[in-house]
């Protein structure tokens, strides 16, 4: 086995690995490939972080030279993001994820802060924790939007380019690192409201079917985002709105609100940071 940087030729089998990993079934050994688009979006999403955080993604390739794993991470100011994260399922419990992880954490190096939106996965989460990790469990908002209980919202607009320094601003209040650098993917899959009053400001990217990323100075300001965020998902659509902690009754209150349900989700796992809110994460950039 050989830990080493990854290049733009990965991509493709990089795809499929994580596809094998995220879906395998041990009992019947079967997995799910992605649909052509999810791949090209998947593939799309870490040749941005290639350009971006070259040496914060690696790979591994086993003894007859076929890729067995990969890693790809970014920094934003003092904050380290593990944006995927597996290993081929025929090689997994032999040590290459702790090589894969440490090799994308030592891109961390300097960096305070980091953090993961981890699946309930025994091995990964065995890995983050002994890197020093904290576990924090998480809820999914999931559901269609009963429309009739959608109110009224103001001081919610489409945001612009010029709006991406009110966006830093909110981030580093927030979270404590700006998505700079990451606005073109989040803009690509989704759609930016922003809202500043006097009483506060924040930012939401939604999708067609899920809310990719929302931060707010204030729980007041945060909700108006999210019931903002609800009205644009398209009549009937399934909505998902995943990784919020206990901390995050904001957002649970308003997807109550608006007929959805409450599930268990993944772990947040954060460093040196206490869970950030209100915040919805972005799954592949923190
Ligand atoms: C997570 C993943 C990348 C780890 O890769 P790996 O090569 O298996 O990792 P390692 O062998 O270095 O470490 C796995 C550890 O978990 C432990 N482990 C695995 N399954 C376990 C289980 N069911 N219960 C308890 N511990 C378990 C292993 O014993 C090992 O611990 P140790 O080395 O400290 O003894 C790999 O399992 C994977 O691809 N999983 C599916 C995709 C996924 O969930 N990715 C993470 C997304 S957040």
């Amino acid at each position: 086995m050989r830990v080493r940087p990854m290049k733009t030729t990965d991509l493709g089998a990089a795809e499929r690995l994580t596809a094998r990993a995220f879906t395998w079934s041990g009992d019947d050994q079967t997995w799910s490939a992605r649909s052509p688009a999810a791949a090209r979006r998947w593939i799309e999403r870490i040749d941005h972080l290639l350009a971006v955080d070259a040496a914060g993604c690696w790979v591994a390739d086993d003894d007859a030279g076929r890729l067995a794993g990969v890693a790809a991470s970014a920094r934003r100011d003092l904050l380290w993001i593990l944006s995927t994260f597996a290993v081929d399922p025929a090689g997994q419990n032999r040590g290459l994820g702790r090589a894969l992880l440490d090799a994308a954490i030592g891109y961390g190096a300097g960096c305070l802060r980091g953090m993961i939106c981890a699946l309930p996965h025994p091995g990964a989460l065995r890995r983050y924790r002994r890197a020093g990790f904290t576990l924090h469990p998480t809820m999914r908002l999931r559901g269609v939007v009963d429309r009739a209980e959608l109110p009224v919202v103001d001081g919610v607009r489409t945001g612009t380019a010029a709006d991406l320094d009110l966006v830093d601003s909110v981030d580093r209040q927030v979270r404590g690192a700006t998505h700079r650098g990451d606005h073109a993917m989040l803009g690509r899959d989704g759609h930016l409201l922003v809202c500043d009053l006097f009483t506060g400001s924040g930012y939401v990217y939604v999708g067609t079917d899920t809310v990719t990323v929302l931060a707010a100075t204030s729980r007041a300001v945060a909700q108006r985002l999210l019931w903002s965020a609800l009205a644009l998902i398209p009549p009937g659509n399934e909505v998902s709105v995943r990784y919020l902690t206990s901390g995050q009754e904001w957002a649970v209150d308003v997807g109550m609100a608006a007929g959805l349900g409450v599930y268990q989700d993944g772990y947040i796992a954060l460093r040196h940071m206490r869970p950030p809110a209100p915040y919805v994460p972005s799954v592949s950039f923190g």
